[in-house]
């Protein structure tokens, strides 16, 4: 697709977008379309439940690191900027950035408010461009701290910290999280004066991002730690939706699923799908698809098939057992495989449309995919081998923009619960239902 092309779906995405309510009267049903998203039975709803809302997203996980200096802040609106051109509505980005460089929590409970200030540039942008995020709170990984960091404040603080798998049992570090939660979510944005907590261009809060505890194949302990951290961000924000940010490896709960899993491993990380998600306060499931991390280093059509069964297997299962949505938080193929080539990852990508919509057609639970990850240009430096450029990736953006456009169609009718008296009680939205 060429830049003129592009221009034109970009001004058809607009012309065809429904007015959202920026006018600082607010209110109304202007106000309303841009509500929260919320969950009921296998669906996610907005606008009081009358539309559906399935997601087509993308990862940037490093949104308030650009936007913490003035050189580079442009990006973020360059992201959403393009993203939205190829109809995205859902971003995954870090809440959380703890010690080092240029860290939003700088020692527990003590934060760097110029940081936090570009966190909400970063929420305040999404909502001009009518982007949705769905926020982590702390990471798995050392990247951006992680529960290691934690660790190292505790031990800093004279505790008897020997693993940093103590982040999920130790009390007074599972105190510094849970403040950390309560610092985010209670958040006043200083660009629009929206507590965290109240405003609907939060899709979601994750617990963490991509959780792991080695140290307890049993998985009770990452399960305890779940339980009681769900129980917390719900006491705060009872109106958002909260997920887990597993990977989604099911585990011993499930004994005859776990040949399902990409590796005899991921069976004994101590996470656990089923298990993860049955628990009270969790709204939808999580799920990661990486064949080039999981099953072998070498591109090949065995991707293909691990990837539209695993998502099956999560999509079966959190429709018959769970009862909920099932949403791919990353997904993705690495530029960093020798066999790897440009079409192979927009095949890849097309299979993980093509199997969401094999759900989303019969109203099933596959509610969205998130591709790990967009960059606009001049980022590319920070790219992992899993990046797109979309204004250089004219395929890729074709059928992200094709997605967009088929996921449009069904967010645009009405939700399973007001098949019949939904078109009567929104007449102000007739856009609504126009299919593009
Ligand atoms: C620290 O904890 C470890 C493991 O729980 C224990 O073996 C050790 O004795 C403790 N050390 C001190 C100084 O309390
Ligand atoms: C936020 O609140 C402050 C203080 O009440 C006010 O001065 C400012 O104009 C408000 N900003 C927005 C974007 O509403
Ligand atoms: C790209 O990679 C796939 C999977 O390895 C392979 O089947 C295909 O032939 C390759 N295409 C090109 C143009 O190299
Ligand atoms: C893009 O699509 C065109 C038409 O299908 C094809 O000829 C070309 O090889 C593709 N390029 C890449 C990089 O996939
Ligand atoms: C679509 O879903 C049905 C029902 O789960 C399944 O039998 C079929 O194999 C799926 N097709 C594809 C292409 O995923």
């Amino acid at each position: 697709m060429g830049p003129l092309s592009l221009l034109f779906l970009q001004t058809i995405l607009i012309l065809g977008r429904a007015p959202v309510g920026r006018s600082a009267s607010g209110g109304g049903d202007e106000e309303e379309y841009w509500g929260m998203v919320r969950r009921e039975g296998k669906q996610f709803v907005v606008g009081g439940g009358r539309q559906p809302f399935y997601v087509n997203g993308f990862n940037a996980y490093w949104l308030m690191l650009l936007a913490a200096d003035e050189s580079t802040r442009a990006k973020v609106s360059d992201a959403f900027r393009q993203a939205s051109s190829v109809g995205l509505t859902v971003c995954r980005t870090w809440a959380f950035n703890d010690g080092g460089w240029r860290a939003l929590q700088k020692a527990p409970s003590v934060y760097d408010q110029d940081v936090f200030k570009a966190l909400d540039f970063v929420v305040s942008e999404g909502r001009k461009y009518k982007i949705r995020l769905i926020l982590p709170l702390v990471n798995n990984w050392e990247g951006y701290g992680g529960k290691a960091q934690y660790v190292k404040w505790g031990k800093a603080a004279g505790l008897n910290l020997t693993s940093d798998e103590d982040f999920f049992t130790d009390p007074t570090v599972k105190g510094y999280y849970k403040a950390h939660v309560k610092t985010v979510l209670t958040r006043v944005n200083t660009f629009t004066n929206i507590t965290y907590k109240d405003d609907p261009t939060i899709f979601s809060w994750e617990l963490m991002n991509e959780p792991r505890c080695l140290s307890d194949p049993s998985g009770n302990k990452l399960q305890d730690w779940i339980q009681e951290m769900a129980v917390h961000v719900k006491s705060i924000d009872s109106d958002h939706l909260l997920s887990t940010g597993t990977e989604g490896f099911y585990g011993i709960s499930t004994p005859e699923k776990l040949s399902l899993n990409p590796n005899p491993v991921a069976g004994q990380v101590g996470t656990d799908f089923i298990r993860n998600h049955k628990t009270l306060g969790i709204d939808y499931a999580s799920a990661h698809i990486y064949p080039d991390i999981w099953i072998s280093k070498s591109v090949s059509n065995d991707f293909l098939q691990f990837a539209t069964k695993w998502m099956r297997n999560h999509i079966d299962d959190t429709e018959s057992v769970l009862r909920m949505p099932v949403v791919f938080g990353e997904y993705g193929v690495s530029s960093k495989d020798e066999k790897f080539n440009a079409t192979f990852r927009n095949v890849f990508i097309d299979a993980v449309y093509s199997t969401l919509l094999n759900s989303t057609r019969r109203g099933g639970s596959g509610s969205g995919s998130l591709l790990w990850q967009l960059f606009p240009e001049g980022t590319e430096y920070m790219d992992d081998g899993y990046g797109v450029v979309l204004t250089k990736a004219h395929n890729t953006s074709n059928i992200i923009s094709l997605q967009s456009k088929r996921i449009q169609i069904f967010n645009s009718r009405c939700s399973w619960k007001c098949h019949w008296s939904c078109k009567k009680k929104s007449p102000s939205h007739p856009h609504l239902h126009r299919e593009l």
